[in-house]
This record gives C-alpha cells, structure tokens and sequence, in this order.
C-alpha cells in the first residue's frame, strides 16, 4: 500500500519536475533581478547559468588565493558545484565576506557548505555563522552538504558574512545575497532570522528563482507519512499578493497541498536545546472548489500554543496566512487537527516557513572599527602577505574579536582595550592610526621590525598603562629617560631575553591587578582607588620576597557577547494548573507567594512562584517583576519563561534551577550531604556578582535588587549561580525621584547600614549585601544566628576583626581548609570586607568586585601551575594562612619581564 502510494507520487512529481524545467526554458531570456549576487568560492570563472538566467561569480574578489581550496569528487548528489574554499590557518579565528548593500533594504544570504568526500577529510570542522555580529547557525562538516539561510535588514551599505572557527577548518562553497521586499523582520525587529524549514507541501521538486522573484527556496515536501493525501490544482491563479502585510509564496506553490482526514504533524526534535523564538508562517489555500465554508474546520498547535478553528473558505481570503510565534528550546512540533466541533474534512496545508529569531549583537562603533580598519592598512602596507594581518576581517570586536585585539563591551558597545602584535614579524612605520584608539590600555609591540618611535603614541593615549616595544631593533625609544608617569608600564624599548613566542606562552605566573586596585593602608582600613596604580605585591614564597608584577595578561571571556532571546509568554491559568498539577509540590516560600515545580507541556522544568493573599507585595511589585524581567537578560540572572494574570491571580514562572541555592548549599541541608568545594565557591561568587554588575548597569536606568542574599542566589544543573528574585528590585532612583517614597527593604544580616539609617538606596546597598555573601561563602557562616555566642550573632561583626588581625584560620569554614590557595582567598576576603564598609562611599562598585573575582579565581585555577614552579624551590606555599602580601604604598619600577623562565632574584625593598 505504502509502495503503492510512493510510486505514485514519484511518477506525479516527475510530471511536475519536467513542467518546472518547461517553465524556466520558457524563460531563458530573462535577466536575474537586478542586486542579486551569486557566488561560486574557488571558482575560476564567471558562469551565466542559462536555466535560471542567474550569473555566478567567483570569490577571488575577497580571498584571491587558489591555494586553500579543494574539488569535491562528483557523484554525489549535489553535481551543481563541486569546490569548496577552506579556511586553514593557526592564526586566523574569523573569516568574512564583505557584501555590497543598501542601508534599510532587507536581504535574504544563503551559503552552501559542501563537505565532499570524507575519506579524504576525515577532520571534522564544526564552525559558526554570522551576520555581522550576530551568530545565526551552527555547522558541521559531518553532513555532505548544509544549507545556512538568514534574513537580516542592512544597518549600512556592507555586511559581514562570516565563518567563525570553533574546531577544524571552516569552508564554503557558494553564497547568495538577494534584496527582499517582504515583511518577515517586520515581526521581529532588531532580529536577524535563521531559516529552518521552507516546504512546499505537496511538492516533490524545490521551487525557486525565477518562479520565485526572491529566489526563495521552496523545498520538495519529504512528508513520509503513507496516510497522507497529495493534492494540487493548476487552476489555481491568486492574484493578490498578501495578506496581512504577509506576501504569499508563489502560485505554483500554492498550486499543491498535503491534507488528511484527521491530522497532520510535522515535528522538529533536533532543534538547538537553547531558548528562541521562531516565527513560524502557514499558507492554506482550499483547492478543492465544492468546499464550503465551516465544512474544513481545523485547529494548529505549536508546542503549547494553539490558534483554533482555522476555516479557509470561511475567512473570505484566497489565501489565509497564519503567522505565530513561540518560544521553543529543542523542539517544534507543528501539528493540525481537525475540529472536534462538527468539521466534515481534515486540514490542509499549501506551505509553511519556519524561522529562528536571533536578536541583533550590538555592533562596535563605526569610528572604532574604521580606525582598526586603518591600523590595518598602514600595516599590510609594508607587510602585504602577512597572515596575521590577513586573518583581521570583519568587525574588529565581535563576535570573537581579531587575533591580538581585546576589546571590552562600554556602553553598549566594544571598544578595542588591548592590542598585542608582539611576534609577528611586522615591518614599516608604527601605525599612525594607532593613535586614535584612545581606549587603549595595553599595546604590545615586541619582537618585530617597526621603525619610527612610539612617543606620540604615549602623549595620545590617556588610559594607557602597559606599553611594551622592546626587541624592535630600528625602533627609537622616543621616552624620556625621566618619564614620569607612574602609571604606567612599560620597557623602554629595552629587548630582554630571546625568548621564544613558545615560552612567552608557557609562562603563566603573575598576579593581575585590576584597573581598580586595592590598596591596603597600614591601620587596615581599606580603600579602593579610581585611579590606575601600579601596584608591587611582594611574595613570600621561598624565604626571598620578589614582585610579581601585573605585565602577565589574561583575558577573561567577556560573557555578554551573545544574547540569547527568551520572550516572555503568557500562560492561562488552567495552564498553569496542569503544569503543576494543581500545586502538587511546594518547593519554597518567599515574600512573593509560595513556590511550587511543575513541567511544561514541553517538558521543561520550572518553578511557579504564585502570589500568596496575604503577601506584603501588590500588583506594583508584580508588574515591576514582570517588566523588569522581560528586558533583563544575562546567563547569571535567573530569567523569566512567562506569567499568568488571570483572575486576579499574579504567577511567575521560571526555569526550575535544580541545584538549590547557595545558602543550601553552604549551610543547608545540601551542606551536610556534601561540602562545596572553594574553587566552586569562588565561581558562584564570580557568577553571582557579574549578575549584579549587570542589573546595575542596565542599559537605560541602573537596577538595584535589594534583597541581595544567598538564598536568593540559584544554581543551575551545572553549578552556574543566578541571581532570582527581583520582586523586590526598583529602577535606582534617579535625580528629581523622591526618596523617601521607598520603604527599606531587604534581609536582616544583610542589611546595608547606611541604607538602613538614611533610608538613601543606591547599588552600593547590593554591595554591603554581597559583601555578607561573600563571607558566608568564606566562613560557611549565617549572616545572623542568635544561637550562637552574643558576639557572634552577626557574621559581619564577628568576621571583621579577625580579618584586619589576618586571623584568617579563625574564619574559613573548616568544611574548605587545605582546599584553597591563600591568596585567592585573601582577594575574595579583601573584596569582602570593602563592601561591607558601613560608608557606602568607600565601597567599590560591582564592576570592581567582578575584576578582583576574576583575578582570585585565575590566581585559584593557575594555583597548580604556579605550585609547580615554586616547588622546584622547596617552598611551600600553598594553604600557608599567614598573611602572604605585603603591598607597598608607593609604586616601584622594576624590570620585571613576563618571561620568566625561574623566578627572578630577590629584590631590594
Ligand atoms: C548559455 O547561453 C550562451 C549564449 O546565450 C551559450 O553560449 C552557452 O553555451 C550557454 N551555456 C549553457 C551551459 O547552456
Ligand atoms: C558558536 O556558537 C555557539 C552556540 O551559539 C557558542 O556557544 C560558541 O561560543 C560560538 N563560538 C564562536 C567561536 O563563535
Ligand atoms: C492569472 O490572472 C491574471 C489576471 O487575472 C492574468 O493576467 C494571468 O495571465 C493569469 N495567469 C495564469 C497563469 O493564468
Ligand atoms: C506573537 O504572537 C502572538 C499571537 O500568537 C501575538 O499576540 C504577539 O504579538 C506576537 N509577538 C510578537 C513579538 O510578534
Ligand atoms: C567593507 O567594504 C566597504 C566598502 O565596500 C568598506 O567601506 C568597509 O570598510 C568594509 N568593512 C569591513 C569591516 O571590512
Ligand atoms: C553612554 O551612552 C549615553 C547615551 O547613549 C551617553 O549619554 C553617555 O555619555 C555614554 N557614556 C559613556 C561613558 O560613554
Ligand atoms: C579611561 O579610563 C577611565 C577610568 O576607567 C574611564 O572613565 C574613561 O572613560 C577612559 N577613557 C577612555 C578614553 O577610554
Ligand atoms: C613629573 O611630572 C610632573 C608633572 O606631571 C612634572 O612637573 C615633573 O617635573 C616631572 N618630574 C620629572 C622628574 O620629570
């Protein structure tokens, strides 16, 4: 039967096929669309193809080198083209296409990535795709042959198509850029789109340019499923173009349909397991004529959403176009089903598209980006064929920025911080251009062969504090001898040492001050400073004291470069109800309402937080949550997955965090089971703490959550901290907002008392409270219990004094001691104990406290490496709880090469 029915369908689409051949013969004269750009990479030469009348070029404009491209061997089922560009190279991460466009117009890219032959490629290459700086697919080689569509809205006259390496080399075969006039980022702006599926239903040959004016392609429908009944009409000729604002495909799609009696089900399991929304357009047309209205009735699900009573004839439209959008991770299922209520015939579907939403990754600024591309220039004009230079394409910052550069996220937008061509066997003048990076901080320009002097890269740049020319052998100094700028540092040009790029990389000891420092005063009192310091620390590590200076470079992966896309959804009540079967399971209560577990209908885990009657919070707070949350996004930030207003009722859902809280885990009943170890403590106080940097730094209006504390303090499957609940967050105020209209509000133990007394809120309230996490991830400690001692009752009163008598074993929780490295430990206590500063002025800021973490936990993680080294010298260090830094209140110069092969001789104080 099912042999029977497949036969048939071939033999029907071999009709068809040959008709669709007819169709384009008849219009072999025709020009492509004018914008139109096909490219064929590696291609020798331009080809008109005849069939679609579309003219292929080769890509020898924007990469002219033959020497990195392969033949696929023929044979396989895409004989069309068979060459693919590889990009191999050890010092390239990103490599792009620059295309012509117009601003504002939209356009539709397409790449083809052919693999070929595996036999001869067994490496498999898995690399990203981006437009611009948005991520919008990932490939791997492992199939033969992968289509990456995306739809964006041209933000200037280029765009940026890259390939960004993850593993193996990246390769592409062809690219196509085509102008689109519809409407399919009108419903998700500021989005680039990612196809996922383009069907024809009903048809088994794709359909495409010129049939299709944009040179979509409609895909031959490969619907297994025997029951399911082909139809199509050639009658049919719709002459109106769209319907609300949705152009319909062409008329030849619309021509076939697949429809069954009772359902029809398309489902999608292989879908990234990451939150998107997709944007999912469905085309019905009746194309049987004797069908009237309410005799076809029939409703779409999509995942939990459901669009009811679909009545083709009955809307009155020729073409009824369903668009809707749902937020999915992993899975889609697309189903139709006929009416319960009386439909005499089963749905009918002509075509659908579906689509992924990728909200738009900031761009860095077009002034930046034109000075690199400048940089750039003045360099590949001495130093043409260097492949480092080479591998500098597309946006200088993002997604992953050039190699050498390191840029920061200000503003809203990245700014080069940090640039090191050290080694790179570069000749010609010192880029003039380099001058007009003023963000820049650090500039490596070692071992390589540039003439001129770097003077006046110094006088340019304000914010610089490492300069390193040395090794550059027609290179003035261009210093004076007195510089005295004790802010920075630098060689004088001096060439130290013939070391190798090789050991340069080996050698990871050193401690990196942040920007901002912390400085110790004598009396204990600490002090952060704004201002750029150099800072000395001396380490007592072999019975000799040596410095240990901050040229050691490490970069942090910056966190917020991809945003994932989350909307919010509305969910009914009954909804809710069954998700939580009827609220089954109570997993814990807060100043909102009770929390309860449930699953979605996708099977997703979630907590339901619903709203008590006699909670403290109103609507206000409600809505508050409600609109905060639907714009915060950050991976350490427990996001929002929807709510429900119903009935007076006011429910939250999130994502169920199954690893508890911190405070569980500290000194819970999680604790007992097992302890956390410290280098967990210190990433979940990292995590937790660039969450918070983030909502203080909202874009627009900084937020402040007040009720900062470890029980509000998440972690995921794989330990990840997230900060939840902002019930109790407020914008900051903001000049002319009256203060006093705000109630303190927070945790006792955590309280901050400047906050307390003057009733003022500002973020550095968050940072007393995280002052006191971090203790309770230091000590394992309760910020209050009144079971113990009196003076003991507050964690913040009895921390304090041990910590500025450096009684550290007094304080660390015995459940870590022998588990940490002193010094690591000594940041996160330093950083503690200025946030807990009862003056809110001298607390640093969470930008501040993110730096000093992140410097505690590379300190922490390279503990072994730097273990190894000073082992060799029969020191022990490690778990020594004796103070081990001493800072010296006055900058010193010293000599001091990262490259360190042995540590360096003791030093004179
Ligand atoms: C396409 O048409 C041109 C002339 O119009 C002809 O010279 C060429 O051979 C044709 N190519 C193919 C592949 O048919
Ligand atoms: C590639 O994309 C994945 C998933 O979007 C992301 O996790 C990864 O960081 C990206 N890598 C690069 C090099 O862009
Ligand atoms: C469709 O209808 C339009 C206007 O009614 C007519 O101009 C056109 O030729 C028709 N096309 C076909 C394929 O019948
Ligand atoms: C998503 O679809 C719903 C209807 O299903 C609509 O109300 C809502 O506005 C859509 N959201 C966006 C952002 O288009
Ligand atoms: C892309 O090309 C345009 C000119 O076609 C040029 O102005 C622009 O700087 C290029 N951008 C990048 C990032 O390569
Ligand atoms: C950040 O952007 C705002 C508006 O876009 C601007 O007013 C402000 O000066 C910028 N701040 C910095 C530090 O560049
Ligand atoms: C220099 O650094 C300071 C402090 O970090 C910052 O406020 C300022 O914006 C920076 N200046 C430039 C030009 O980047
Ligand atoms: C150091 O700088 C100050 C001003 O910045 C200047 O007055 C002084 O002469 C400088 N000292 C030396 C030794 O160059």
């Amino acid at each position: 039967m099912m042999g029977g029915l497949r036969r048939n369908w071939s033999t029907r689409s071999l009709v068809k096929l040959s008709f669709i051949i007819c169709l384009c013969r008849c219009i072999q004269s025709v020009r492509a669309q004018p914008g139109f750009l096909s490219i064929e990479c590696c291609s020798d030469a331009n080809y008109n193809d005849n069939l679609t009348a579309i003219n292929w070029v080769s890509d020898k404009f924007w990469y002219p080198n033959y020497q990195d491209c392969a033949i696929l061997r023929t044979g396989q089922d895409h004989q069309d083209y068979n060459r693919k560009r590889i990009f191999n190279s050890d010092v390239g991460n990103k490599w792009c296409y620059n295309l012509t466009t117009h601003k504002d117009q939209d356009y539709l890219v397409r790449a083809t990535f052919l693999s070929g032959d595996q036999e001869k490629n067994p490496a498999l290459s898995v690399f990203n795709v981006s437009i611009d700086a948005t991520v919008i697919a990932q490939v791997n080689s492992d199939d033969s042959k992968i289509e990456v569509e995306g739809i964006f809205r041209a933000t200037r006259d280029y765009v940026n198509f890259c390939l960004l390496k993850v593993q193996g080399a990246p390769h592409i075969s062809k690219l196509e850029l085509r102008p689109l006039t519809t409407d399919y980022l009108d419903r998700v702006p500021s989005s680039a789109l990612n196809l996922i599926k383009r069907v024809d239903a009903g048809n088994k040959g794709d359909v495409r340019y010129p049939v299709d004016e944009y040179d979509r392609i409609w895909a031959a429908d490969t619907y297994a499923d025997p029951t399911v009944n082909f139809i199509s009409s050639h009658n049919i000729n719709i002459t109106s173009s769209s319907y609300n604002n949705i152009s319909f495909p062409p008329n030849q799609v619309l021509q076939t349909a697949l429809t069954h009696p009772e359902k029809l089900q398309f489902l999608y399991d292989q879908l990234d397991p990451v939150y998107y929304r997709y944007d999912i357009i469905l085309y019905f047309l009746e194309l049987n004529e004797s069908v009237k209205a309410r005799e076809r009735v029939f409703d779409i699900y999509i995942n939990s959403i459901n669009k009811s009573q679909v009545d083709i004839v009955g809307s009155g439209s020729s073409v009824l176009v369903v668009a809707l959008n749902v937020t999915a991770n992993g899975k889609l299922d697309l189903t139709m089903v006929k009416s319960p209520n009386g439909s005499k015939l089963g749905p009918i579907l002509s075509a659908f598209e579906i689509m992924r939403a990728h909200p738009l990754n900031q761009e860095t600024s077009q002034e930046e980006v034109g000075i690199m591309m400048d940089v750039k220039n003045e360099l590949l004009e001495h130093n043409q064929d260097n492949e480092f230079l080479l591998s500098w394409s597309g946006d200088p910052c993002l997604p992953i920025s050039w190699p050498g550069l390191v840029c920061q996220q200000v503003n809203g937008t990245s700014l080069v911080t940090n640039m090191n061509l050290s080694f790179r066997n570069l000749g010609g003048p010192v880029p003039h251009s380099i001058t007009k990076l003023i963000h820049l901080e650090e500039l490596d320009l070692r071992h390589n062969n540039l003439i001129g002097d770097v003077s006046e890269i110094l006088a340019s740049l304000p914010n610089l504090t490492s300069l390193y020319f040395g090794c550059n052998p027609n290179l003035h100094n261009g210093l004076p001898d007195s510089l005295n700028r004790t802010d920075l540092s630098t060689d004088y040009g001096k060439c130290t040492g013939h070391a190798s790029r090789h050991s340069l990389q080996k050698v990871k000891i050193g401690v990196v001050a942040g920007v901002c420092t912390l400085g110790i005063i004598a009396a204990g009192v600490f002090l952060f400073c704004r201002k750029k310091r150099k800072v000395v620390f001396l380490s007592k590590f072999d019975g000799n004291e040596y410095p240990v200076t901050k040229n050691a470079i490490y970069s942090i992966p910056s966190t917020e470069i991809v945003r994932k896309s989350i909307s919010v959804k509305a969910f009914s009540l009954d909804y809710i109800e069954l998700a939580t079967q009827k609220y089954k399971t109570l997993i814990g209560e807060g100043g909102f309402g009770s929390v309860y577990r449930g699953t979605l209908s996708d099977g997703e885990e979630v907590a339901v937080k619903v709203r008590s009657a006699t909670s403290t919070q109103g609507t206000r707070e409600f809505d508050n949550e409600l609109n905060l949350l639907s714009a915060i996004r950050h991976e350490n930030l427990v996001p929002l997955l929807g709510y429900c207003s119903e009935k007076d009722q006011q429910i939250l859902v999130y994502p169920f965090m199954s690893n508890g809280s911190l405070q569980d885990r500290l000194y819970g009943e999680a604790s007992k089971r097992k302890a956390l170890d410290w280098p967990t403590r210190l990433s979940i106080a990292l995590g937790s703490a660039r969450g918070l940097a983030y909502l203080h730094t909202f874009p627009g209006r900084s937020v402040i959550h007040r009720d900062v504390k470890s029980s509000n303090i998440l972690l995921d499957q794989s330990m990840n901290a997230k900060v939840a609940d902002f019930g109790f967050s407020k914008y900051a105020p903001q000049e002319g907002d009256s203060t006093t209209s705000l109630e303190v509000r927070g945790t006792a133990g955590y309280l901050d008392p400047e906050y307390y007394s003057t009733q003022h809120l500002s973020a550095k309230s968050d940072v007393f409270s995280f002052g006191v996490v971090l203790l309770e991830i230091v000590t394992g400690r309760e910020p209050l219990n009144i079971n113990r001692p009196r003076n003991e009752w507050s964690l913040v009163e009895w921390a304090k004094p041990r910590i500025r008598n450096s009684r550290m074993d007094e304080i660390v929780d015995p459940n870590i001691k022998g588990g940490y490295h002193a010094e690591a430990m000594w940041r996160v206590v330093e950083v503690a104990l200025a946030c807990i500063e009862p003056y809110s002025a001298y607390r640093p800021c969470m930008a501040d406290i993110v730096r000093e973490l992140e410097d505690a936990l590379i300190i922490e993680n390279n503990a072994s490496e730097y273990l190894k080294s000073i082992d060799s010298f029969g020191g022990s260090h490690r778990y020594s709880i004796e103070r081990p830094i001493v800072i010296l209140p006055t900058p010193v110069q010293t000599e001091t090469s990262p490259i360190l092969s042995q540590p360096p001789p003791p030093q004179p104080r």
